[in-house]
């Protein structure tokens, strides 16, 4: 199964599942968006959790793999200037330095290559632009026996549980942490920023 397959699946259950348990962080991470008429890419946008807690003056480009997820973001967008596109975080339909700022929740740890997500999200910003991230990864050297032998199954239907962040990092030239923050699960799940040179 392709995950636009069981993402169209997982769509009607999504915000039941992910809604309020996450609805703190996601406030906490997007705090640290400027709100002065930047042009923001909520990359692997999703049914649009994230949409409540966006400043209301940037310019937001909503991008994701799957219809049914992008349909139940758009009554969310309320006042926001926010254009929904169907695409895919692998190959992104948008000229090198075209955003100001990515917001990338949930997202890096889903696809199946984050390294070249990760490169793809560097190469629409803007030098100077910034890159929160928000995903569960492990550290370098972690043994995580579960969650690796769980991955087998997630990898195919939702997301994979096996990505060191460190090692997708370092296959993306030019981009800089400024902060990596543990945010739950004992630090499985990060709050990351990352700043293009
Ligand atoms: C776990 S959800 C996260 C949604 C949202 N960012 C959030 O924080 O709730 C993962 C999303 O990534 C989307 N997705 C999966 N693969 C993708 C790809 N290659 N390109 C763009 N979106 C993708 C899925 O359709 C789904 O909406």
């Amino acid at each position: 199964m392709s995950l636009k397959h069981s993402y169209t699946l997982i769509a009607p259950f999504y915000d039941a599942m992910l809604s309020s348990a996450l609805a703190s962080v996601r406030a906490q991470n997007l705090r640290h968006l400027p709100a002065r008429e930047q042009t923001v890419l909520i990359n692997g946008i999703g049914t649009g959790l994230d949409l409540p807690h966006l400043p209301p003056e940037n310019r937001y480009i909503g991008l994701d793999l799957t219809a049914a997820m992008l349909r139940r973001a758009t009554p969310r967008r309320g006042t926001l200037d926010l254009s929904l596109v169907q695409g895919n975080s692998l190959a992104l339909p948008f000229n090198d330095g075209h955003f100001d700022q990515v917001v990338m929740h949930l997202i890096l740890a889903v696809v199946p290559d984050s390294a070249q997500a990760l490169r793809e999200a560097a190469r629409v910003l803007k030098p100077g632009g910034g890159m929160l991230i928000f995903d569960k990864f492990l550290r370098p050297g972690q043994s995580a026996p579960l969650r690796r032998a769980f991955n087998l199954i997630f990898r195919q239907l939702a997301t994979r549980l096996d990505v060191v962040f460190e090692d997708v990092l370092a296959q993306a030239p030019g981009l800089q942490l400024e902060w990596d923050t543990p945010q739950m699960a004992n630090g499985w799940f990060r709050a990351i920023k990352l700043v293009k040179s």
